[in-house]
């Protein structure tokens, strides 16, 4: 049985605990930097790096233990520099991927990668490290997805997409093919996608178009 434990815990962590193979896989801790309660009985959470550090001094044998962040939204850079710092301190990152999700055999998948239920990632992909994609999400052939990327529920990417580093795709967004969308561009729930997007922008609406919130 292999011992896990999550970064963060609020609604993520829920997900991906459910994601984790019953019979493989234990979430034995959770840790997370705002004073909240663990979201499950069984299982202790401890604060930021200090409530770490305690964790790990009363842990023996924690090196076998492997990692997985829970940070969603469009935190993908919190997620990536938070599963260097775990790897750096000797926890291998998990790469997870739901039992019920389609993953093509030629996928190329990152450390750290998080594919939920319902998803489908498709022939030619590559994923980079930290990507989710999340329930019901699809990515078709050949896209390029970059690191700390997260595609939301139900996002559909057409084929050859390419999403640069720490991206996020807002819930039921479609994104058409060959389309390029920039790093930490957000886009809305709900848009269509038919340009490219300009890397830190954001965009709303069928078809997307650039998102001022001032002029709202
Ligand atoms: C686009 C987005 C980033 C804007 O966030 P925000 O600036 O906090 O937006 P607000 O909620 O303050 O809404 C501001 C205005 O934009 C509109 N708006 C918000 N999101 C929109 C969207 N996706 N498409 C069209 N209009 C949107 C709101 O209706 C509101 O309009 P109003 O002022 O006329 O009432 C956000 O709404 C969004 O779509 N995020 C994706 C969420 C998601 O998919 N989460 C998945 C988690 S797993």
């Amino acid at each position: 049985m292999m011992s896990v434990i999550f970064w963060g815990a609020t609604g993520q962590a829920k997900v991906l605990r459910e994601a984790l193979p019953a019979d493989r896989a234990r979430l034995v801790a959770l840790f997370d930097n705002r004073n909240i309660q663990s979201p499950f009985e069984d299982v202790p959470i401890f604060h930021g790096e200090p409530g770490f550090l305690d964790w790990e001094q009363t842990s023996p044998g924690h090196h076998q233990i492997h990692a997985c962040v829970a940070i969603g939204g469009s935190q993908g850079e919190d997620r990536l520099s938070r599963t260097h710092w775990l790897r750096g301190r000797g926890y291998a990152p998990l790469t997870i991927v739901h039992a019920r999700a389609f993953v093509a055999g030629d996928v190329q998948v990152g450390n750290g990668c998080q594919i939920l239920a319902m998803s489908a990632v498709c022939a030619g992909a590559q994923l980079g490290e930290a990507v989710i994609v999340n329930t019901n999400a699809s990515v078709d052939h050949d896209c390029v997805i970059g690191d700390g990327v997260h595609i939301a529920p139900g996002a559909t990417l057409a084929g050859e997409v390419m999403v640069d580093k720490f991206a996020f795709i807002g819930t039921g967004a479609v994104i058409l093919p060959r389309i390029r969308i920039g790093a930490h561009a957000i886009i809305g729930a709900g848009a269509v996608v038919t340009r490219d997007v300009v890397a830190g922008t954001t965009v709303t609406g069928c078809p997307a178009r650039p998102y001022f919130k001032d002029q709202k």
